[in-house]
């Protein structure tokens, strides 16, 4: 089922640039959905050589190893499914994937994934900005899975989405998160990294359009006690050089 998008709500403690911002990295997002895979495999632009990426392939490896470890089931739902890179891996193990995300380009290039694994049927795909999701029913997911988003959610608006992210798992749900750790190769080369510190980055498409996006490197202990303040218990780990995953348990309530 595909919903309208919600309009971007408007915080009252957000500064005009933040809103604008954001609306500039969904923009970002859809322009680039044609594009996004050649980050991912290290193609064009994002190929830094053999041996950086065979370190990058092996670091992918470490995180679906984590994954296929502790596969997530049931009901899951994902933030920011993206093209769906991730969502095969978890439509395998679940019985079905809420694949929520704002662009429309990725989740067709998502579906058509999905199509050619034969598991279409085990996702529901629907349009939807993160910043004013709420789930229709609490505690409906089993799980919950976000592929290098949380970098893209600025401070202001963390807690807001992981009260959301609490609200939609059932007591005892499952986290499971990947992201960037701050590494410029993950990168390339004509993007360079903003001053550590600085919520936002600019990004340019293979054409040369440029968009302001933000990129929030977070450390382990501060992602940690971010999840905890919602109920979830976290523990994130780190790669060699590129990535930081986590699982997480939303807590049981303390018998009385
Ligand atoms: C870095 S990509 C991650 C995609 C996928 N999870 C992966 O790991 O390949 C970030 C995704 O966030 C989506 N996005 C950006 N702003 C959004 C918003 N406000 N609400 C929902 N999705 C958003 C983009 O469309 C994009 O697919």
């Amino acid at each position: 089922m595909s919903v309208e998008p919600q309009p971007a709500p408007v915080y009252l403690s957000d500064s005009e640039d933040l809103h604008r911002t954001l609306a500039e990295q969904r923009d970002y997002y859809r322009a680039r959905a044609a594009e996004y895979d050649q980050w991912f495999l290290r193609q064009g632009r994002y190929d830094h050589g053999e041996e950086a990426n065979a370190k990058w392939r092996a670091d992918v490896e470490q995180v679906r190893a984590a994954l296929d470890a502790a596969p997530l089931t049931g009901q899951v739902v994902e933030f920011a499914s993206g093209t769906g890179l991730w969502t095969e891996l978890i439509a395998r193990t679940a019985d079905q994937v809420t694949a929520l995300d704002a662009a429309p380009e990725t989740i067709a290039i998502a579906r058509e994934r999905l199509a050619q694994a034969g598991l279409l049927e085990k996702v529901v795909f629907e349009e939807a900005d993160l910043f004013a999701w709420r789930p229709e029913r609490e505690h409906a997911f089993d799980a919950a899975f976000m592929g290098f988003w949380l970098s893209h959610v600025p401070e202001e608006r963390l807690d807001p989405f992981l009260s959301a992210v609490a609200t939609s798992l059932r007591p005892g749900g499952r986290v499971f998160l990947v992201d960037n750790r701050r590494q410029a190769t993950s990168s390339s080369p004509d993007q360079p990294l903003a001053a550590p510190g600085e919520a936002f980055m600019s990004r340019r498409l293979n054409d040369g359009r440029t968009f302001r996006i933000v990129k929030v490197f977070r450390e382990p202990a501060a992602l940690e006690a971010a999840f905890a303040r919602h109920g979830i218990d976290l523990l994130v780990e780190e790669t060699p050089t590129y990535f930081q995953y986590a699982h997480g348990r939303a807590r049981l309530p303390t018998p009385s």
